[in-house]
């Protein structure tokens, strides 16, 4: 027994290193295949995305014209850049004019676009293909948001702040060169830099002038530019196949999501576009799509459904780009921001309503608009141009041909001649330019625009009557609560949330906030909780107020500071009235039969049902805005009754 006790326990010991050694060296096998297998492909991921990301630059339409467009560029002063959308003017020329050595000496690459998400969008995508940091090299700067640093040397920006950078740096000195990006879109701020970089470029024959479009209007910049060159890069286009609808679409929102569906059940694989006018069209639309897929369930396949507009979060933006997952389809349904400012890879199908929103402005009255209307047929075009970069694709346009032809203008006006233009003009006396009747416009506003924005001015005091800028100097002492409340007419649209599901509570929770006097000191009542509540998200959830917006409004508020103790205007607070009567005393409506009338051009006006003095109709009333979307309504009204003494 003993014997064989020894003899199993033996054999059992063998048994147990045997195991113990097997075990270590399967372990240690696994462990370094594991590591193997592991550490290999991670290497070569990123260095396949790098090889990947040069591989793609060098594949652009752009890149075969490298050479010849830098020569053109040193050749000329100012050049005129026309390319199909999606060529890689905006990501690649930048980078191009760096590997030339424009940034010598600490000089900086300008390229200026008309909306925020793309500055945004392309100076992330340019700093991935440079392997560096956003904010370093390469950064953004937007309004309220400042994403650049001293090592910035390439800088995309809105061009509003580009057109500030002027009152600091009048010749733009720190710039080698300025690229007026997306220029056929001729926004309001880029028509105005046209006229003061086109005045620039003249004492300063070292800045190189790049002024890059659509294939649009390219022969009118480079007339404008004293017959600048214009250098084209020819553009991959695949056919695109045009369908129209029969008769015209009574809900083109429904059209849009059935049109959808039906390309998802009936086409072959490919990514689809949708445009649409704004937010919350772009929202339902989404909503709509989700649901319907949901009760279709696993009777049709994947469809990633992602929108993109404007006030979208900049991580919710970014998942346009990724790569549909195969399988799948992706439809993603844009603001006309996907038209030209934004490429998106894979789209096929592009679906077209044929309508976007559009600002309007009665000089004669002061009432700005901004209504859905029919897009332009060159709109149009760049739509459904879309469809055919990858591949051969298809338009469908939720309208009638009858309808292309003869309801749609050729092109969009310039938003100059459809735009108040009080601001601009205030900027541009700042930079000392007195004379605007005769500024350099492409295309000049409305005369009456013009002297409507100086009368305003000098109304305000803001311009003497020889039409220079005066310094106003007056203090309300109440500049705290003026702070706030104009950091909160900032995002004044987009405060309060009003889920659809719980559109009673979001409404009793809004109705808290009302205090008498008006919406802009429940703006202010808002903001002052708020900050009670220590800037708390929680509160934000539970009050039904968008934590998102607060946020920026403390920004912009902070920011606001800033520029008052730069200019040493001294903080102080009481409650606000007198300086909003003084600011405001142009925007005065009085009580009248149904409505409002205003004093200056006794035009009927009402009351926004969401403010919080629809139901008192006091017998004056002072407005922040008149704006024409469903009625003529003002929004942000204010009243006091003292106010009737003052007329
Ligand atoms: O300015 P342009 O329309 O000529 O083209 P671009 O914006 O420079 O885009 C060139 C390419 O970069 C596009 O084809 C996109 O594939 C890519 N891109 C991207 O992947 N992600 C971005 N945020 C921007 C561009
Ligand atoms: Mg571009």
């Amino acid at each position: 027994m003993k014997g064989t006790l020894s003899e199993n326990t033996v054999r059992y010991c063998v048994f147990i290193i045997f195991l113990y050694v097997f075990h270590t060296e399967c372990y240690n096998n696994l462990v370094s295949s594991y590591f193997l297998q592991e550490s290999e492909p991670q290497l070569s991921q990123a260095e396949k995305q790098k090889q990947s990301i040069q591989e793609v630059r060098r594949s652009l339409p752009i890149f075969p014209y490298r050479e010849d467009l830098l020569a053109a560029i040193r050749e000329h002063q100012i050049l005129v850049i026309e390319g199909e959308t999606g060529s890689g003017k905006t990501t690649q020329i930048p980078q191009y004019l760096l590997e030339d050595g424009y940034t010598e000496g600490g000089m900086k690459i300008g390229c200026t676009q008309p909306r925020r998400v793309a500055a945004m969008s392309v100076a992330a995508r340019v700093a991935q293909e440079m392997s560096v940091k956003l904010g370093n090299e390469v950064g953004y700067s937007i309004r309220f948001e400042d994403c650049t640093s001293e090592r910035t040397i390439l800088k995309y920006m809105t061009d509003g702040m580009l057109l500030r950078e002027f009152l600091t740096e009048p010749d733009l000195a720190s710039y080698s060169v300025i690229i007026i990006d997306e220029a056929h879109e001729r926004t309001l701020h880029t028509d105005i830099l046209f006229g003061l970089i086109k005045d620039i470029a003249r004492f300063r024959p070292d800045l190189k002038v790049l002024v890059a479009s659509a294939t649009l209007d390219t022969e009118r910049f480079s007339c404008f530019f004293d017959d600048a060159p214009v250098f084209r890069i020819p553009g991959r286009r695949f056919p695109v196949d045009i369908y129209y609808t029969k008769a015209p679409e009574a809900d083109y929102l429904e059209a849009c999501v059935v049109s959808v569906l039906q390309i998802h059940v009936t086409q072959p694989a490919g990514d689809v576009l949708v445009f649409l006018t704004g937010q919350e069209e772009i929202e339902a639309c989404c909503e709509l799509l989700q649901e319907r897929c949901r009760r279709l369930g696993s009777k049709i396949s994947e469809l990633l459904v992602l929108p993109i507009y404007a006030n979208l979060p900049s991580d919710m933006q970014a998942k346009i780009f990724n790569p549909t997952p195969p399988g799948a389809r992706k439809v993603v349904v844009a603001t006309n921001i996907a038209e030209t400012s934004l490429t998106i890879d894979g789209i096929i199908y592009v679906i077209d309503p044929g309508f976007c929103k559009q600002k309007s402005y009665n000089a004669r009255t002061g009432m700005e608009s901004l209504i859905v209307t029919p897009c332009s047929r060159a709109s149009a075009n760049q739509r459904a141009g879309r469809a055919g970069r990858v591949a051969a694709g298809k338009c469908f346009r939720l309208y009638t041909a009858w309808a292309f032809k003869h309801e749609m203008e050729e092109t969009t006006v310039p938003e100059i001649q459809r735009t108040n233009l009080g601001n601009v003009v205030l900027l541009l006396k700042s930079l000392g330019i007195n004379d605007l009747i005769h500024f350099d416009f492409m295309d000049p506003p409305p005369h009456e625009t013009l002297v409507l924005a100086l009368e305003q001015l000098y109304a305000l005091g803001a311009l003497n009557h020889l039409g220079e800028l005066t310094k106003v100097q007056k203090n309300y002492k109440c500049s705290e609560e003026i702070l706030t409340i104009a950091a909160m007419l900032s995002v004044n649209n987009s405060i309060f949330y009003r889920p659809k599901d719980k559109v009673v509570h979001a409404d009793n929770a809004r109705m808290n906030f009302v205090v008498p006097g008006g919406d802009h000191i429940v703006l202010l009542n808002v903001y002052t909780q708020w900050v009670e509540s220590g800037y708390s998200t929680q509160w934000c959830f539970e009050n039904f107020i968008q934590f998102r917006s607060m946020k920026r409004a403390r920004d912009v508020r902070d920011q606001l500071e800033g520029l008052m103790d730069r200019i040493e205007v001294e903080l102080c607070s009481c409650n606000g009235e007198s300086a909003v009567t003084a600011g405001y005393f142009y925007n005065t409506a009085r009580l009248s039969k149904g409505g409002y009338k205003t004093v200056k051009h006794q035009q009927t006006v009402y009351v926004h049902p969401n403010s919080s003095l629809f139901e008192e109709q006091p017998r004056w009333m002072i407005y922040h805005e008149l704006v024409f979307t469903t009625k003529e309504f003002m929004r942000q009204v204010w009243s006091r009754p003292s106010l009737c003494s003052s007329f």
